[in-house]
């Protein structure tokens, strides 16, 4: 019940000693090359950045990690919307920039790295550099008279003097018996000696290089993550000497969209040398069961004896005789099951279980009650005001459980894009657990195997009286397979 359920409440030193590396995760994660990490909630995100940033300080480089919710002082003026983007976007780009600015200060002077004279020049350059960051808006007009629509790509706003008002165009269009003046709002990024600036910096640490982990990207409004991703992609991504990882929540991100002249602002994911891996994808175990249940179990144990070991207990000697120890046989499969591949929710699911298994050890009727606890006291309530996403919920339960009697399902992986599954699946209401599987007779369509978050599962078949023994029985929430493509769900059907 102890350990924490977010990694920001711990010190590095120990994220770095309980963090377990699903695979060739970590190895992954370790190279130069510019990442953004995506993950739903809870996967891990924080604690990889933070173990990360343990491991590069061990091999003598320059972590700089900037908790992208703490930066600014004035509270909400990312959000207010009574100021225009323009203005918002100046005040987050030039926060981060003073952000990471503060960290590396402390960072690179607290352990002597590379030129420290230089180092202190480059830092001052930045600052300088950062007040000349501007977020400029343009509005593109479109004006009909007479059938004739006059477009024009002028300057509306202007926080910096180097831009220039673009010559209006003329273009004919279908006759329109209506005079209007719309205006679409679209903004870039001026920049100045930032460049330079940021290549003085790594000039300076060399031979250290520089490790920029950018944590909660979601949590900057929609529409200026492009703008910061502009400022990124133009100026950090093609400094030599700086890798920058970014943690972000795949449905909750937007890192570029199209600019006024048909170009784009941002960062365009694969295309500008910055690859995107998924946590929530490492955390698919597959088939090897096993090995999933290494992962939690490891997981455990390196929490369990982090707090064992302050206490006066002798830790177990290894992740078996701790499960051992706290779990029944075969009910540790079955939380594994529960996580749903999510480690913040197997802590919290343990929690609850080992709340209801007082002092004995772990049951299966413990861990089902908690999935449920867990499902209806934070799951459940997150597609409350999603009409369309409640909807397919609805139809998914009725269909895969009322009819087929199953806990997963196959969908087509063209199905399987669409917003609402996207909405389930980031609420962690649905979950993939297995990706890619090939139908033989249509060798083209690919699908990937769902299923319906365990603990939602367990709260339709659960009864307060349970008199059939169904909590406890080994069979009680069907086996994780998907044998028949066959049996892919259509969902215009469905519909
Ligand atoms: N690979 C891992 N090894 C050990 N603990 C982990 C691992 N991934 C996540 N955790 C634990 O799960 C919880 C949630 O992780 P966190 O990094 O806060 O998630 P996120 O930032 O993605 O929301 C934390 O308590 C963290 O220590
Ligand atoms: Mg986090």
């Amino acid at each position: 019940m102890r350990i924490p359920r977010r990694a920001e409440s711990t010190d590095r030193s120990t994220l770095a000693m309980t963090f377990v590396s699903a695979g060739s995760f970590s190895a992954m994660l370790h190279s130069t090359d510019h990442q953004i990490l995506y993950g739903r909630r809870g996967t891990g995100k924080t604690h990889a950045l933070q173990y990360l940033s343990d491991l590069i300080e061990h091999t003598g480089d320059v972590p700089v990690y900037v908790d992208l919710r703490t930066i600014g002082s004035a509270e909400g003026i990312y959000t207010d919307s009574n100021l225009s983007p323009a203005v918002r976007g100046t005040h987050l780009l030039v926060d981060t920039l003073e952000a990471i600015q503060d960290e590396l200060l402390s960072v690179a002077f607290g352990c002597e790295i590379g030129d420290q004279d230089a180092l202190l020049l480059a830092l001052e350059a930045l600052a300088e550099a950062a007040s000349a960051v501007k977020v400029v808006g343009e509005v593109e007009q479109e004006t009909t008279v007479n059938g004739l629509v006059e477009s024009s790509a002028g300057l509306e706003l202007t926080v910096s003097p180097t831009v220039k008002v673009s010559a209006s165009r003329r273009k004919s269009a279908s006759a329109q018996s209506r005079s209007r003046r719309s205006g679409i709002e679209r903004h870039h990024v001026v920049f100045g000696p930032l460049s330079r600036a940021l290549r003085a910096i790594a000039n300076a640490l060399r031979p250290a290089r520089l490790w920029l982990l950018l944590d909660e990207w979601s949590s900057v409004p929609l529409d200026l993550q492009p703008l910061l991703a502009d400022l990124l992609r133009r100026s950090v991504l093609p400094t030599p000497g700086i890798t920058v990882k970014i943690a972000a929540i795949e449905r909750r991100s937007r890192f570029s969209q199209p600019s006024l002249h048909g170009d784009y602002i941002g960062i365009e994911i694969g295309a500008d040398a910055a690859s995107a891996v998924s946590l929530d994808d490492h955390m698919i175990f597959d088939n090897a069961r096993s090995s999933a249940q290494e992962f939690f179990g490891q997981l455990f144990y390196n929490h369990a004896s982090a707090r064992l070991s302050t206490m006066i207990y002798q830790p177990p000697p290894d992740p078996e005789s701790f499960i051992e120890a706290t779990f029944q046989r075969n009910t540790f499969p079955e939380l594994v099951r529960a996580a749903e591949g999510v480690p913040r929710d197997a802590i919290n699911i343990a929690a609850l279980a080992a709340q209801h298994a007082r002092d004995e050890l772990i049951d299966l009727s413990d861990v089902r009650r908690a999935a449920r606890d867990w499902y209806l006291r934070d799951k459940q309530s997150v597609i409350n005001t999603n009409e369309p996403a409640r909807q397919m919920l609805r139809l998914l339960i009725d269909e895969v459980v009322g009819r087929r009697r199953s806990r997963t399902f196959l969908l087509d992986q063209l199905d399987a894009r669409q917003e609402t599954i996207d909405d389930l699946y980031d609420a962690r209401l649905l979950h993939v657990l297995r990706r890619g599987i090939a139908d033989p007779k249509s060798p083209g369509t690919l699908y990937d195997g769902f299923a319906i978050d365990y603990g939602c599962y367990v709260n339709l078949n659960f009864k307060p009286r349970d008199r059939g023994g169904w909590l406890n029985s080994p069979k009680g929430v069907p086996p994780d397979e998907f044998s028949r493509v066959k049996e892919a769900i259509d969902m215009a059907k469905l519909e």
